[in-house]
C-alpha cells in the first residue's frame, strides 16, 4: 500500500510489538455479545506471535473517565485467550507505569500480552505526549491494526506513531484497501445507499459524497425529510422542518438520487397490519418505516447497472419485522449481484452491520468495514489521524 509500510515490511522475530487494537466490543451484563472486532484482529496477532514477536496490546472499552472497573478489558482477555490458544496470552492489570514495564520484561518471544483498559490513563485521550513517550518505550515498533478508532487522534492511535517505526496490521491494510477501492478509485457507475434517521448527522456525508458518486439510493426516516421538501405528505413521520431548504438544495446537486417511490405505513411499529402506499397518499396518522416493494424493484434495477456499491445506514426500521423487508431486499439483492462479480460492494457503520448480518449476508458482500464513527469519518472526506500518522512514516 503507497506510503503506509504493512507487516510486510516487518521483520517481528525477537522484537516487542505494540499493537493497537480496536477490541471495544459491545458488553451486556458483563457478557460479550459480539467477538467480530476480536475475531478480525487475529491475523495480525497470530502472525507476529509465529514469527516469535513479543507482542503487546494496547485497545479500549467504551468511555470510561478514569479507571472505571466496569469497564476493564479482563472479560476481553478471556476471549482473546481462548482465540488465541495454544499461544500464551496474559492480562496485565494496569495501563501505565511499573507494572506494565515489568509484564512486558517478562513476555518470551511468540507471546503475548494485554494491557488493561488504555483510556484508564488521563494521557490517552488528551494524546499527551508524555504518555506516548512512556509507550514509546514498551516497544521496539508500532502496529496500527485499529481503523475504527482512526479518527480519535489518542496517544494510542496517533500520538506513538511519531515515535516508533509504525506498520498497518492486517486488518488496517484490509479497510484501507477496501475503502480505497470504494470512493477513491471506484469502477464506475458508483451508487450510494445512505440510510438512518436524521439528514443533519448525515450532512456531511451527503455533501461529500454526491460529486463522487453517479446514482444515491436515500432510505429510513431520512428519506422524510427529502418527500416532504418535494411537496409529498409523510403523515405523522418523523421528518426535519428545518432541513427542508438543505434537502431541496441536495437534490439539485446533479447526481441521480432515488427517493422512496412507495412506503410501507402504520400507525405504530407494534402495528401488525401495516399498509404500502404510494408515496404522497400517506394518510395524517401514519407513520413511514419502510421503504416499498416497487422501490425495492427500482433501487435492484439501478444496482444491476452498477459496478461498486457504498451503503451506510439502513432503509426502514429493520429491527422490528415487517419493516426489515425493505432493507432485507435490497441487502440481499446487493449481496447476490456481488457473488455473481458485477458488483463491489462496501458497507460500513454500526446499524449497516447489524442490518446487514439481519438479512444474513454479511459474509456475501465484499467488504464489510468494522469500523462505525470511523467509517462514517472517512465517508465524510475527512482525514483520519491515525491513517495520517501511518502514511508520514512510508
Ligand atoms: C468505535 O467503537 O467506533 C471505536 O472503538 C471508537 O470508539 P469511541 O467512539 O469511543 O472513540
Amino acid at each position: 500500500m503507497k506510503h503506509i509500510l504493512t507487516l510486510d515490511h516487518l521483520q517481528a522475530y525477537n522484537k516487542r510489538v505494540l499493537v493497537r487494537l480496536d477490541l471495544n466490543l459491545p458488553l451486556q451484563n458483563g457478557q460479550l455479545s459480539d467477538l467480530t472486532r476480536l475475531k478480525r484482529s487475529l491475523p495480525t496477532l497470530k502472525e507476529l506471535t509465529a514469527q516469535g514477536a513479543k507482542v503487546i496490546v494496547m485497545a479500549h472499552l467504551g468511555r470510561p473517565k478514569g479507571e472505571d472497573k466496569s469497564l476493564s478489558l479482563a472479560p476481553i482477555f478471556k476471549a482473546l485467550k481462548e482465540a488465541m490458544a495454544p499461544t500464551p496470552v496474559f492480562f496485565c492489570e494496569a495501563s501505565q507505569g511499573p507494572r506494565v514495564k515489568e509484564a512486558i520484561n517478562a513476555l518470551q518471544n511468540g507471546e503475548l500480552l494485554l494491557l488493561e483498559n488504555i483510556r484508564f490513563v488521563e494521557g490517552e485521550e488528551k494524546n499527551d505526549p508524555t504518555f506516548a513517550k512512556e509507550m514509546a518505550t514498551w516497544g521496539d515498533v508500532y502496529v496500527n491494526d485499529a481503523f475504527s478508532a482512526a479518527h480519535r487522534a489518542h496517544a494510542s492511535t496517533e500520538g506513538i506513531a511519531h515515535l516508533l517505526p509504525s506498520y498497518a496490521g492486517r486488518l488496517m491494510e484490509e479497510e484501507l484497501r477496501a475503502l480505497h477501492l470504494a470512493l477513491d478509485a471506484p469502477t464506475p457507475p458508483l451508487i450510494a445507499i445512505v440510510g438512518g434517521a436524521k439528514i443533519s448527522t448525515k450532512l456531511p456525508l451527503l455533501e461529500n459524497l454526491i460529486p463522487k458518486i453517479d446514482s444515491l439510493v436515500i432510505g429510513g426516516a431520512m428519506a422524510n425529510t427529502f418527500l416532504k421538501a418535494q411537496g409529498y405528505a409523510v403523515g405523522a413521520s418523523l421528518y426535519e422542518s428545518d432541513l427542508l431548504d438543505t434537502a431541496r438544495d441536495l437534490l439539485s446537486k446533479g447526481c441521480d438520487i432515488l427517493l422512496p417511490e412507495d412506503v410501507v405505513v402504520a400507525k405504530s411499529l407494534e402495528d401488525s397490519a401495516p399498509i404500502t402506499r404510494l408515496r404522497g397518499e400517506v394518510k395524517n396518522d401514519e407513520k413511514i418505516f419502510d421503504i416499498g416493494p416497487l422501490t425495492c424493484a427500482r433501487i435492484l434495477d439501478k444496482m444491476k447497472d452498477c459496478h461498486t456499491l457504498l451503503w451506510n445506514g439502513p432503509l426502514g426500521v429493520f429491527e422490528t419485522p415487517p419493516f426489515d423487508a425493505g432493507t432485507t431486499t435490497v441487502a440481499r439483492g446487493a449481496a447476490r449481484l456481488t457473488q455473481e462479480g458485477s458488483l463491489l460492494s462496501v458497507a460500513g457503520g454500526g446499524d449497516t452491520v447489524a442490518a446487514l448480518s439481519h438479512a444474513g449476508v454479511l459474509e456475501d458482500f465484499t467488504y464489510v468495514s468494522t469500523a462505525g464513527g470511523a467509517f462514517l469519518e472517512w465517508l465524510e472526506g475527512k482525514p483520519l489521524p491515525g491513517v495520517i500518522a501511518l502514511k508520514s512514516q512510508g
